[in-house]
C-alpha cells in the first residue's frame, strides 16, 4: 500500500522529520523563506497531511485546493492565528499544535528580554565594542532594579504563569490580567499574585509583559490609551504576537519617552521592515521571534507536530488538537473510520 503524502513547509528539526518519514512520503520545502501562498496552493493538491509553521497562511481556499484527501493540518507552534480554524472545523479537518513543550523556554526568553532591557545589556555590549569603555563610570548605563519591582503579566495562561514563577524568584510584586477570567496558577506560585483589571495593571507596573494569544479581543490591545496609562519608567516586553500591540502607538510612546523602553520578540509584520521607524529608536530591543528557539524545545515541538500529523494520517484523534470541536461537529472527521 502506498504511503500517505505529506508536505512540510520548511526543514524542521530532524527528529520530527524522521518520525514523519516512517509514516508518510514526505516532501520538505527546502528554502529558508516560507513557500509563497501560490506555491503552497499547488503543493497541497492531493495531500493527506500538511505540517505547517506560523509563517504559512492556511485558509479555506488552501484547504479546498488540497481536496478531500487532506486529513490533518499539524502546526509546529502553540499559536495558530495563521490558520482559519473555523474553516478547518467546517471541513472536518483536525488541526494540531504544540502547547506546553515551549512554555518554560519562552518564559526564559521573556526573562532574557526583561533583564536585557532593564539592565541595558545590549547597549553595554555596543558601548564596549565601540571602544567607549574608558573607565568605571559612577552613573554609566544605569537602569531600574528588577528585584522587588512590580511586574504586570497580561495573559495568564501557561507562559504567563511560568513568567510569574520567575518573577517570584526575583521577589517581585506580581499582578496579572487575563482577558477572560482570573485563573488560579497551576502549579501554585510561591508569592501572592493579584488579578487586576488591565488599566490598574498598566498604571502600577514597572514591567508589562504580554502573553495573550492573538484574537479579535487582543488585536491592538496595547494602543495610545494604554501606553498613556503606563509609568514613564515602565518597560514593555512582548513575546506573544506582534499585532497585540499597535506599533504606531508604541512608536509614539517610545519616541516621546512616554514609556522608557520596549523589548519585542514579535512584530507586525514579521520580519519587521528595515525602514520601520521603530528601528531608528535607541530605547527598543527587537529579536527575530526566537523565544522558543532552544535546541531541546524546537526538537520537542517538531516531534509533537509529527506526532499530531501521524495520528491524523492514521485517523486517530490528535493528542494536541486546536479544534477539538471537529470531533463533535463531524461524527467522522476526515481520516477517521476510513473517511476522507
Ligand atoms: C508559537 O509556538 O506560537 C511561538 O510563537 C513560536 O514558537
Amino acid at each position: 500500500m502506498s504511503k500517505p503524502k505529506v508536505f512540510v513547509t520548511r526543514a524542521i528539526p530532524e527528529k520530527g522529520l524522521e518520525m514523519a518519514r516512517e509514516e508518510a512520503e514526505v516532501e520538505v520545502w527546502p528554502d529558508e523563506l516560507p513557500p509563497p501562498y501560490k506555491v503552497l496552493l499547488e503543493k497541497v493538491q492531493g495531500l493527506d497531511g500538511l505540517l505547517t509553521l506560523l509563517t504559512d497562511r492556511i485558509d479555506a481556499r488552501l484547504m479546498d485546493a488540497a481536496g478531500r484527501s487532506l486529513k490533518v493540518v499539524s502546526q509546529m507552534a502553540v499559536g495558530y492565528d495563521n490558520i482559519d480554524l473555523a474553516a478547518a472545523t467546517e471541513r472536518g479537518i483536525p488541526v494540531g499544535h504544540t502547547p506546553g513543550v515551549l512554555t518554560e523556554t519562552t518564559a526564559d526568553f521573556t526573562w532574557a528580554l526583561l533583564m536585557a532591557a532593564a539592565r541595558r545589556v545590549i547597549e553595554g555590549d555596543a558601548f564596549t565594542r565601540a571602544g567607549r569603555w574608558h573607565t568605571w563610570g559612577p552613573t554609566l548605563l544605569m537602569g531600574p532594579d528588577v528585584h522587588g519591582a512590580t511586574i504586570g503579566i497580561v495573559g495568564f495562561g501557561r507562559i504567563g504563569q511560568a513568567v510569574a514563577r520567575r518573577a517570584a524568584g526575583f521577589g517581585m510584586h506580581i499582578m496579572y490580567n487575563n482577558v477572560k477570567d482570573c485563573p488560579e496558577p497551576d502549579p501554585p506560585i510561591p508569592m501572592p499574585v493579584e488579578c487586576v483589571d488591565l488599566d490598574d495593571l498598566l498604571r502600577e507596573s514597572d514591567f508589562v509583559t504580554l502573553h495573550t494569544p492573538l484574537s479579535q479581543e487582543t488585536y491592538h490591545m496595547m494602543g495610545d490609551e494604554q501606553f498613556n496609562l503606563m509609568k514613564p519608567t515602565a518597560i514593555l516586553i512582548n513575546t506573544a504576537r506582534g499585532s497585540v500591540v499597535d506599533q504606531g502607538a508604541l512608536y509614539r510612546a517610545l519616541k516621546s519617552r512616554r514609556i522608557a523602553c520596549a523589548a519585542l520578540d514579535v512584530t507586525d509584520p514579521e520580519p519587521i521592515p528595515m525602514d520601520s521607524p521603530l528601528l531608528a529608536l535607541d530605547n527598543i530591543i527587537i529579536t527575530p521571534h526566537i523565544a522558543s528557539a532552544s535546541v531541546q524545545t524546537r526538537t520537542r515541538m517538531a516531534k509533537m507536530a509529527a506526532g499530531n500529523l501521524i495520528s491524523g494520517l492514521r485517523g486517530e484523534r490528535l493528542p494536541n488538537c486546536a479544534n477539538p470541536q471537529v470531533y463533535e461537529v463531524h461524527k467522522d472527521p476526515r481520516g477517521q473510520n476510513g473517511n476522507s
